[in-house]
């Protein structure tokens, strides 16, 4: 069921994506290219997944959430595309491809990532949209203040400072759930929004979410270990060559591991609180920390 339903909901979010970026038409087309490489090619879509099953879960129509959905991805692509720059992982494959930049040129990378970053916006603030003009302000709110200093970039920041360097367990925590757990917990945030869900049901939901967001980083640190590259689609050993500070350096590959594992069951222990038949999120956390790429 999990399988499915992820698959399903990439199709819906893959089909999105593809339309919205076709209809910015050839003002330049190396540029869009380039965000399509970054964009479509490959993926898990695991950030469109949390949008729609926990919009599914509290009965949002699916046309209320594709913008959220769409979204999120495109702020997800761009920093994926600005992680791989030279000036940052200087990492040279992505998604089984060439990284943007090696595919294109640096400079046409960083405007993709900034293209990419700012379609998100313009996805969600469309005028035709299904959402009431309360809720896209929300969600712009809630996505801007994820992706930015608060969020991924201040993660991605502390994650360039602690490169080389020893950092203690908190640092590590903050680093982690800025750079990765910001969006995925956005990603259910934008649900919420869709839903005008109630406090109690907010409150469990975004535990649930900043439980399995800290968990995704976790897990990615565990796979560059003890996955391949050809099952990554990205190069094995990225963070140790590049001394990057991670849960199995500082935890040790079983300790990483557990902490991982306490981290799920904090967040199924948040959707046994909701009054919902939680299954397909409760496999999905379940997911998060037996997945090999
Ligand atoms: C990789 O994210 C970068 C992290 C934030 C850990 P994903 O593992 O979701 O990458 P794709 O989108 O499936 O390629
Ligand atoms: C990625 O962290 C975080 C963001 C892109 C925001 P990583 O640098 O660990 O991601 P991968 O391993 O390159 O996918
Ligand atoms: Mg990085
Ligand atoms: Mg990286
Ligand atoms: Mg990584």
């Amino acid at each position: 069921m999990l399988t499915e339903a992820i698959n399903l909901y990439r199709a819906r979010v893959d089909q999105q994506l593809e339309s919205y970026i076709d209809a910015l038409g050839e003002t330049e087309p190396k540029l869009k290219a380039a965000m399509k490489h970054g964009a479509l090619i490959g993926g898990k879509r695991i950030r469109p997944f949390l949008v729609y099953a926990v919009g599914e879960l509290l009965s949002v129509p699916q046309a209320k959430l594709d913008a959220a959905a769409a979204a999120i991805e495109c702020i997800h692509a761009y920093s994926l595309i600005h992680d791989d720059l030279p000036a940052m992982d200087d990492d040279e494959l992505r998604r089984g491809q060439p990284t943007v930049h090696i595919a294109f040129d640096e400079a046409t990378a960083i405007l993709a990532g900034d293209a990419l970053q700012t379609l998100a916006f313009e996805i969600i603030s469309k005028a035709d949209s299904p959402l009431s003009a309360k809720q896209q302000i929300a969600m712009i709110n809630a996505l801007a203040k994820a992706s930015g200093y608060s969020g991924m970039c201040g993660g991605q920041s502390i994650d360039l400072q602690a490169t080389n360097q020893q950092i203690d367990y908190p640092t590590l925590v903050k680093l982690h759930q800025l750079k990765t757990g910001a969006l995925i917990r956005c990603s259910v945030e934008l649900a919420l929004i869709a839903a005008d869900a109630d406090e109690m049901t907010r409150q469990h939901l975004l535990t649930y979410a900043e439980s399995v967001g800290l968990a995704f980083q976790v897990q990615d640190d565990v796979l560059d270990i003890i996955a391949s590259t050809e099952e990554l689609g990205k190069p094995q050993g990225s963070d140790s060559d590049a001394n990057k500070s991670t849960y199995p350096k500082l935890l040790g590959l079983s300790g990483a591991q557990d902490t991982a594992k306490a981290l799920i069951e904090q967040a199924l222990s948040a959707l046994t609180k909701l009054p919902y038949n939680s299954q397909l999120i409760a496999d999905f956390a379940r997911y998060i920390i037996t997945r090999r790429v």
